[in-house]
């Protein structure tokens, strides 16, 4: 697999750090695309890094951390080919993945402490897309994305 991209805005800076430090200890490969200080900065342009780099095929899944995840998560379902899914529980995180071939997870560091995203993210990034029924409705997903953005 791909390294996991993964950023944040100053909201969610610390557990942004707290989900890196997680993934060396657990051996995750990852690349940080920002913010990297505390300073008060707009989640879209780290949404859009982040998704820049997943639509140029750098990776395959990819972590955004604000302080509701939502925020984040609109940015990144605007862009081409993302499926971000904003999630505070474990179930969520696996059927996104099973489901909904989710590439993009978002968290907020204002809902959840650090050691449930981390499961969170864990569970995210080791369950595979189901494919099969599932593969017809992504598709009408994508379908949308050219429907609707004229
Ligand atoms: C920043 O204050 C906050 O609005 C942002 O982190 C996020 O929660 C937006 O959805």
């Amino acid at each position: 697999m791909k390294p996991i991209a993964i950023a944040c805005d100053h909201a969610a800076l610390d557990l942004k750090e707290e989900i890196k430090k997680h993934f060396d200890e657990t051996g995750v490969e990852y690349v940080d695309y920002g913010t990297y200080e505390n300073k008060s900065c707009n989640y879209p342009d780290y949404a859009e890094k982040l998704c820049t780099a997943i639509y140029e095929k750098k990776h395959e899944l990819g972590i955004l951390v604000c302080g509701t995840g939502i925020g984040m998560s609109m940015a990144a379902n605007k862009c081409r080919g993302i499926r971000a899914a904003c999630c505070s529980d474990t179930f969520s995180a696996r059927f996104t993945r099973l489901h909904n071939d989710a590439n993009v997870l978002c968290m907020g560091a204002r809902v959840i402490g650090a050691g449930l995203a981390c499961d969170i993210a864990d569970i995210f990034i080791n369950t595979a897309f189901e494919g099969g029924r599932h593969q017809t409705r992504v598709d009408m997903i994508t379908a949308l994305e050219e429907k609707l953005s004229k």
